[in-house]
Parts: C-alpha cells; sequence; structure tokens
C-alpha cells in the first residue's frame, strides 16, 4: 500500500470500531470486567486488552496501531509529550553508571534532562559532534549502552549518517535512539536505517493543529520489552482527548507535509538568494552540507528550517521580527501556522559544533501560499 493509503486507514480495526470510521474518545480509569473468571484471568481478556485506564484504553490503541504501523515497528507507546517520550526511551536504555552519547545538536530539553537526571543517577553523559560518522566508535567505553541521535539536528538541522552510526552501534552492542520528529513517519523510516527505538514529538506534525500534546516511542523486537517496562513502572499516560487530535491528524499527514515541503522550499530558496543571508540551513538544498545523506536516506523534506543573517551591526532584528505579519513568534513547530523565532544554539553547544557567526533564526512554514510568505519577511528585511 502507498503511504497516503496506509495513512488513511492504520488503526482504525473494523472490529472494534463498527460505527464509526473515526475512533471514539474513551475515557476511563476503571475497566469492568463481565465475569469472576474474565476479572482473574485478566490477559484472557478479549482484544483488546484494557485493564486499567492507565495502561491505554481502545482509543490509545488505535494510536499505537497506527503508528507501529506507519514506522514498521515492534511496538508502539505513546507518551504525553515529545519530551516524556524521549526520557523514557533513553532511560529505556541505560543502567546504573552507563555511559551514554548523545548528539550535540540534540533538542536541548533533551540535553537538560540527560545533564540532570541521568547524571543525578550516575549515568556518564558524553556528547558528539553530530557529524561524526564512523568515528563515533572511538567515543565507545565498556560501559557504552546508547546513543541517542537526532537529524537533522535541533536549530542547525546537520544531517547524521544514521545507518552507518547505528551498524556500528549494533556491531557493539549498544542501542540507538533517534528523534524523528523533523522527518514524521513519512518521509525517514528510522527502524529500516537500524535504528532501535523511533521517537517523535507527535505535538508537532502529526497532530498539526497546534493544540495538542503527544509523543510517540517505536521499537524494534530486541528493544520492546525494556521499552514498555520503563514507561509501565513510570505510570506513563496519555489522556485520549489529545490522542484523538493526533489521530485525526494523522490522517492528512500526507497531504500537509507535501505542503510544507514544496512551500519550505520556495522560501529557502528566495532566502539563499537575499544578500542579507549568510546561510540557509535546510538539508534538502542541493548546496548544504547534509544534503547527501538526506538525498539518500529520506523521501521527503518538512518545512522546518533555519537561516543566519549576516552580523552586520546595524541590522534592527527587533524590529525586523515584529514587523512580520504572517509569521507568529512562537516556540513550537510543524502546525498549520508558520512561525519565525530567533535562536541562540551556540549557546547550549558544549563540544563547540556551531560557530556564532551571525543572528540564527528558525522558520517553520505553515500552510499559508508561499508567495504571502516571502513579502511578509521582504517587509520585515527592509529593516537588516
Ligand atoms: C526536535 C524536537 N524533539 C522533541 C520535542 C519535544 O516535544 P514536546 O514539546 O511535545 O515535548 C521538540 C519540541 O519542540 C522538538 O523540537
Amino acid at each position: 500500500m502507498k503511504k497516503s493509503t496506509k495513512i488513511v486507514h492504520a488503526g482504525r480495526d473494523k472490529k472494534i470500531f463498527k460505527n464509526t470510521a473515526n475512533p471514539p474518545v474513551i475515557h476511563a480509569s476503571t475497566i469492568i470486567a463481565d465475569t469472576y473468571e474474565e476479572y482473574v484471568n485478566i490477559e484472557k481478556r478479549t482484544s483488546p486488552l484494557m485493564k486499567y485506564g492507565r495502561v491505554g484504553t481502545t482509543t490509545t490503541f488505535a494510536f499505537e496501531e497506527a503508528i507501529k504501523y506507519l514506522e514498521d515497528g515492534d511496538k508502539t507507546i505513546i507518551f504525553p509529550s515529545g519530551l516524556s517520550a524521549i526520557s523514557t526511551a533513553i532511560l529505556s536504555v541505560v543502567e546504573k553508571k552507563s555511559h551514554i552519547l548523545v548528539s550535540d545538536s540534540v533538542y536541548y530539553p533533551t540535553r537538560r534532562f540527560c545533564d540532570y537526571f541521568l547524571k543525578k543517577m550516575g549515568v556518564e553523559v558524553q556528547y558528539f559532534n553530530p557529524i561524526i560518522g564512523a568515528e563515533i566508535q572511538n567515543l565507545f567505553k565498556e560501559n557504552t549502552t546508547g546513543i541517542f541521535l537526532e537529524s537533522p539536528g535541533s536549530l542547525t538541522f546537520e544531517m547524521q549518517d544514521v545507518p552507518l552510526i547505528c551498524s556500528i552501534a549494533k556491531k557493539n552492542n549498544i542501542k540507538t535512539i533517534l528523534d524523528n520528529t523533523w522527518a514524521t513517519p513519512l518521509y525517514f523510516k528510522p527502524l529500516k536505517y537500524g535504528v532501535d527505538l523511533s521517537v517523535h514529538s507527535a505535538t508537532k506534525y502529526i497532530a498539526g493543529h497546534s493544540d495538542a500534546m503527544l509523543g510517540v516511542v517505536t521499537s524494534n523486537e530486541q528493544s520492546s520489552q525494556s521499552l514498555e517496562k520503563t514507561s509501565f513502572e513510570l505510570g506513563i499516560h496519555t489522556g485520549p482527548d489529545d490522542i484523538y487530535l493526533g489521530l485525526r491528524g494523522l490522517r492528512t499527514l500526507k497531504v500537509r507535509m507535501n505542503q510544507h515541503q514544496r512551500s519550505g522550499l520556495i522560501v529557502a530558496k528566495w532566502l539563499e538568494a537575499e544578500p542579507q543571508v549568510s546561510k540557509v540551513l535546510h538539508p534538502a538544498l542541493p548546496n548544504s552540507p547534509g544534503h547527501k545523506i538526506w538525498k539518500r536516506d529520506f523521501s521527503g523534506a518538512s518545512g522546518l528550517f533555519g537561516f543566519i543573517i549576516k552580523p552586520e551591526k546595524n541590522f534592527n532584528i527587533e524590529k525586523m521580527i515584529n514587523s512580520l505579519n504572517l509569521f507568529s513568534l512562537g516556540a513550537s513547530w510543524g502546525g498549520f501556522e508558520s512561525l519565525c523565532v530567533p535562536t541562540w544554539p551556540y549557546q547550549y553547544r558544549t563540544i563547540n559544533s556551531v560557530k556564532h557567526d551571525g543572528y540564527f533564526f528558525r522558520l517553520s512554514i505553515g500552510l499559508e501560499d508561499p508567495e504571502d510568505l516571502i513579502n511578509d519577511l521582504k517587509k520585515g528585511f527592509q529593516y537588516l
């Protein structure tokens, strides 16, 4: 089946959801068993297995099924946010005194979790240059149990050689986790490229309408047991209303992504030609350093990318941002509306993988007409 067909039908089990096209929202803490025998033999309850609200209802299972199917995984677990999906995936691959390798380009709160929580647990955290490639092997220690990747990286959009890193990790019995939020399950298939745990902030493109918080983790067979146990013991539960919004968003993901990709590239190419812009950070642009990897492994690009304005003293960045009408100033992305935010990636990096060589910005290109978006940016660029 083609991706656009899969996305319409995934998770819609006709045996369970007989009369509704959309799986209904089931709110429940208590789940009632029909008989004494069914109550004591909980494992024998009819499928899907509803035990207790915290471990999910049919709404949860429908979303899990849909994402698992799209990611070609063994198991998917839903989380109340992308960050809780990330932290649980990481906890599922570390033990006391483990050593974990984390890309220097990760989403800042991922880094904060590692620096605060993992270090408190006695886990050694080491950051590496996102474009390290095969040299990652030189960083392995006896106690290395996990590698955390994000490709392209947050704010600076470096591409990582995911299949290469994963194949080396596998030979050394090290688990790999990838934050795949940028590409969505449509444009990159992490498990097919050797990743053990694929993570998404479904708050972004999957929900797609800037009104829900959700995360998902999909595991391969070797990683499911630890993932399930970790999330179960942490008491992870996601409210059915947000899950419903995730499922609803998923149905239109393909058409939205086509548009985000198309408009994003139109705006990125326009920016490339602007004299005040020193760099456009978008892996689908042929001049981008990560372009070869993107072209080899990905089947598309989302609408999120960065650009750098030359560091001229008289540029009025504040006026530029405040003069934009269509681009809003908000710290998220992947919704139907366009966003433009200033960023400071060099402040967070610890191994000097980014130079502070201008004013950094991130654009999330929404579903507006790209010509209108360029005109809005032109207005702002008068102040540069
Ligand atoms: C790359 C990336 N991963 C994960 C997250 C966290 O997602 P959430 O906000 O749903 O916790 C974000 C949020 O901005 C992100 O940009």
